[in-house]
């Protein structure tokens, strides 16, 4: 499965449609990030850069004119690297200017090089330009030179744009509206990380160190020439109570939890993923009660995900669940309302529920419209992720619960049918993750 020319240009169609008569788009790739010296970061195209071309180069950027009527169609260039024989060796084919026309289809093709040079023509007596304002401050600077530059041609009649607006404010509304090849293409991401973690389930022990279980992972990954979607957390124990805890450097304990969140992302689609589950393949008492909370509280959210609820109804089902649970089991003591009034919740369970997801795992897409939390509609993809983290220092609860840290997370797509699941390949009930892990060799 892979998106087509077709698909690009039907964004492009949208988004020209989107822009009216007499505009201009200018949307730059991203720039190539180093790591240390004379080593990159291996490159990765901007998400939005990317969903309007399809293309994967770096040192790109493309140009989307409307003219007089919007009947009249747009011109779409790509600027991109000219083809060079001698880096070519060195770094890798390149489309070059001929290969934009015939393999992107690009209406006029660039050398990077003459972008500063090209594009004052193409901004001259324009009304509207849409850009990404903020995103890379020394792009940024270069379209402030550029309005510069066609201002200072105002005696001779011409000038830079009257209005300039913010283009992410179209893209990531058309990208948080996912099209059936999109969830296609988010489901094979899904499937791809759901083995990984299934993967994770099978194969961890007692006394393994958390990085080399983050390597079976990359493992799963890797053979289906995927990439992780984010920095993996691998933490066990304890670490699991740190949201963003990264090292996955220490000794993963017999009895103790490991919280995994980590996925892949497919063709430029992520997913999103965590599992909970006892390193030594059996929840204890204690680790399963407060399971059993987040587990239920998961559920319900997912439910929650209808076309039409607001977007944070399933955070207030799963706040409420859970602050429930803790009652029950005795960990906080009061009025259920009351501590959701008082957001005493804060305490064990810190985060939102879930973000949208798409091309980016934190994805684009405004949550409220109008100053209310905006509504599900049917393609939009969230991310369901309650937990619940009892800090190691909590005095305020008895000492067997210290030190738990549980999130459960599923990657879910409102649809007019209901939620759909795409990760509901990786077991996530107690009894169905101890018969997994008991089966592993
Ligand atoms: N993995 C990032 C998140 O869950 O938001
Ligand atoms: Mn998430
Ligand atoms: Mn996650």
């Amino acid at each position: 499965m892979k998106l087509t020319q077709a698909d690009f240009q039907e964004r492009r169609d949208r988004l020209a449609e989107e822009m009216g008569p007499h505009g201009i788009a200018i949307i730059a790739t991203s720039a190539v990030a180093m790591r240390n010296r004379d080593a990159d970061y291996k490159f990765r195209a901007d998400s939005s850069f990317f969903y309007l071309t399809g293309f994967a180069e770096p040192e790109a950027v493309a140009v989307i004119e409307t003219f007089e009527s919007i009947d009249e169609g747009y011109t779409y260039s790509l600027f991109c690297r000219e083809r060079n024989r001698d880096l070519e060796i060195w770094n890798g084919y390149r489309a070059g200017v001929d290969g934009a026309v015939d393999e992107y289809e690009a209406d006029e093709a660039y050398a990077i090089d003459l972008l500063d040079q090209e594009i004052i023509e193409k901004l001259l007596n324009k009304q509207k330009l849409f850009y990404r304002i903020g995103q890379q401050a020394e792009f940024d600077a270069r379209v402030s030179q550029w309005i510069a530059e066609a201002d200072a041609q105002q005696r001779r009649g011409n000038g830079s744009p009257a209005h300039v607006i913010q283009l992410d404010r179209l893209l990531d509304e058309m990208r948080l509206h996912k099209s059936a090849k999109e969830i296609e293409l988010m489901q094979i991401a899904a499937n791809i990380s759901s083995e990984a973690h299934i993967r994770a389930m099978q194969t961890v022990k007692p006394d393994m160190m958390e990085y080399a279980l983050e390597a079976e992972l990359n493992y799963i990954f890797g053979q289906n020439g995927c990439v992780p979607a984010y920095n993996s957390i691998v933490g066990g124990g304890a670490n699991g109570c740190i949201l963003h805890y990264v090292e996955n450097d220490q000794v993963l304990k017999d009895g103790d939890l490991v919280l995994i969140d980590a996925a892949c992302e497919y063709q430029l689609y992520a997913a999103d993923i965590t599992r909970t589950f006892p390193i030594n393949g059996k929840f204890s008492p204690e680790q399963k009660a407060l399971y059993e909370v987040v587990l239920k509280a998961q559920l319900a959210a997912i439910d929650a995900v209808q076309v039409g609820n607001s977007y944070k109804e399933p955070h207030h089902v799963a706040v409420r669940i859970l602050m429930q649970g803790l009652l029950d089991l005795g960990l906080m003591q009061g009025d259920l309302d009351q501590i959701i009034k008082s957001e005493r919740f804060n305490q064990f369970y810190m985060h939102g529920t879930g973000h949208w997801l798409g091309m980016d795992v934190h994805d684009v897409g405004s949550y409220k419209a109008e100053g209310d939390w905006r509504n599900y509609e049917a393609g939009m993809v969230v991310t369901i992720e309650p937990g619940l983290y009892i800090a190691p220092d909590d005095e305020t609860v008895d000492v067997k619960w210290r030190g738990i840290g549980i999130r459960i997370e599923d990657d879910v797509v409102a649809t007019a049918e209901g939620p759909l699941v795409l990760t509901k390949n990786v077991v996530k009930s107690v009894t169905d993750i101890e018969a997994l892990m008991a089966t592993a060799s």
